[in-house]
C-alpha cells in the first residue's frame, strides 16, 4: 500500500470514527443530562436514536474501511488457538539478515502469513504480525504516525493500545490500555480505552522457529 494511500484512509477512518464516538457520546449526554420534564421523554427516544446511529456508523465504518486498509476485525486472538513449533515444519525464507534494522520489528508476509520479523544483534525472533488484543498490526501502519516501537528489554510493544510480549516466548507482559500507556497517548489510549470497553486484553501470541543460514532468514510455518 502506498504511503499517500494508508494517510487518506487513516485519515478517513479516524473521522469516520470519531463521528461514530460523538454520536455514541452525544446520544449518552441526552440521556443521562436532566432535561426539561415537558420534553423528556423526546430526549430519551432522541438520546437511543443517536446511540444506535453510532454503532451502526462505527460497524459500518469497521466493515467498509478496515478490508480496503488490510486490517483485520478487531477481534481478539486467544492463545488456546497457539501451535506447537512441532507444527512448524515449512521453512519460508524472510530475507536477508542485513535487510532487517537491529531492534525493529518488521512485517514480511510469507506463504500469505503475516509474520512479524525481530533483529535482536545476530539473534532473529519471529512472532504472528497481528496484536492478540484487537489484530491490529504490531508494526504499525506503512505511511501513518503509527509505527513499529524498538524492541525494548526482549519485548515487543503493540504501538495501537500498548500491549507488550516477550519477543522469544510470545507471553503477554503488559495489558493494552495500561496507565502509564494512556498518559502518554491521549488517543489511542484514554479515548480508545473508552472505545474498547467490550475488549481490553490480550493473551499470548503465536511464536514461529526461526534459523539462519548463510545470512538468510529461515522461518518455521504450520504445514
Ligand atoms: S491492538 Fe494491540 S494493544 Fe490493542
Amino acid at each position: 500500500m502506498s504511503p499517500a494511500l494508508a494517510f487518506l484512509g487513516i485519515s478517513i477512518l479516524g473521522t469516520w470514527g470519531l463521528a461514530s464516538i460523538g454520536l455514541i457520546a452525544g446520544g449518552i449526554i441526552m440521556l443521562v443530562a436532566p432535561g426539561d420534564p415537558t420534553t423528556s421523554s423526546s430526549n430519551t427516544l432522541g438520546g437511543i436514536v443517536l446511540i444506535v446511529a453510532g454503532v451502526i456508523s462505527g460497524g459500518l465504518m469497521q466493515l467498509t474501511l478496515a478490508p480496503l486498509l488490510g486490517l483485520d476485525p478487531p477481534l481478539p486472538m486467544k492463545a488456546k488457538d497457539i501451535l506447537p513449533f512441532t507444527r512448524m515444519t515449512k521453512w519460508a525464507n524472510a530475507g536477508n539478515i542485513r535487510d532487517f534494522t537491529d531492534g525493529l520489528p518488521k512485517e514480511v508476509r510469507l506463504r500469505s502469513q503475516r509474520v512479524l520479523i525481530v533483529r535482536d544483534g545476530d539473534n532473529v525472533l519471529a512472532t504472528t504480525a497481528l496484536c492478540s488484543h484487537a489484530r491490529l498490526p504490531l508494526a504499525g501502519l506503512p505511511g501513518s504516525p503509527i509505527k513499529a516501537v524498538p524492541l525494548q528489554d526482549g519485548c515487543v510493544m503493540c504501538p495501537f493500545h500498548g500491549a507488550r510480549f516477550e519477543a522469544a516466548t510470545g507471553k503477554v507482559i503488559r495489558q493494552p490500555f495500561d496507565s502509564q500507556f494512556n498518559n502518554d497517548h491521549p488517543f489511542l489510549g484514554r479515548l480508545q480505552s473508552k472505545l474498547f470497553f467490550w475488549n481490553k486484553g490480550a493473551e499470548d501470541i503465536q511464536t514461529y522457529p526461526v534459523k539462519i543460514e548463510g545470512g538468510e532468514i529461515l522461518v518455521g510455518l504450520p504445514k
